[in-house]
């Protein structure tokens, strides 16, 4: 039987997961599959509601596999390019050909990303406890061009950790954003773990 992973992420450390995504990698998406992860479908679907052209380019940050772009080309999302940390995730990304573009950056650098670059910035399932650190946040939005939207997910794990809702309203009462969607949900419901998904608005 594979072992399960997602009974370490969780408590693994923010500041470097690579080896953990590379022992991962392979059975990923059969185990978050089978734990029924939603969280790519509810953000697509809340982010098809709010963005009037389809074709604008996203950058799926954080793509991992490739569950969140084949989400957000479910829903009609014509051009999406994909970032991620671990060259494992990012090779099982490419055989999906689902993205534009796929990179792989080393999360010590600066991310590869010109500001204004996109419109739209996804990290999905990718800030917070066993992925991407909280800092990630600030790098992200910063890239983004006023009215630019950033769509994103924090887990229950995640949400125990006060200073993760704390960053989303700081951006707001110092009126750097306006909030288009939150809303709490299943993530990963088998397993027994829901999300808030959030899209913001750069002001
Ligand atoms: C739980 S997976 C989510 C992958 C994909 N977005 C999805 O919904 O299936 C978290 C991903 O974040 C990536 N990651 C971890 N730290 C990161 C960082 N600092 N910057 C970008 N990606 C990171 C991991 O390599 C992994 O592919």
């Amino acid at each position: 039987m594979a072992k399960s992973y997602l009974k370490e992420v969780y408590s693994g450390d923010t500041n470097d997961s690579r080896e953990l995504y590379a022992s991962w990698a392979a059975t990923y998406d059969k185990e978050v599959q089978k734990n029924g992860y939603v969280t790519p479908k509810r953000i697509a679907n809340a982010l098809k509601d709010v963005v009037t052209d389809q074709s604008d380019f996203i950058l799926d940050y954080g793509c991992g596999t490739g569950l969140s772009g084949f989400a957000l080309q479910a829903v009609g999302f014509e051009n999406i390019n994909g970032l991620d940390v671990s060259q494992e995730m990012i090779s099982l990304a490419e055989k999906k050909s689902i993205y534009k573009n796929l990179k792989v950056f080393d999360p010590f650098t600066e991310i590869p990303v010109y500001p204004d670059q996109y419109k739209i910035i996804t990290a999905i399932g990718v800030i917070g406890a066993g992925a991407a650190p909280l800092k990630v946040f600030d790098s992200l939005f910063t890239l983004l061009p006023q009215n630019g939207l950033f769509a994103f997910s924090f887990n229950d794990h995640t949400l125990n950790d006060p200073s993760y809702e704390k960053k989303v309203k700081s951006c707001l009462s110092q009126g750097h954003a306006t909030m288009l969607h939150k809303s709490y949900g299943d993530h990963l419901p088998k397993a027994n773990l829901k999300s808030n998904i959030y899209i913001l608005k750069k002001l």
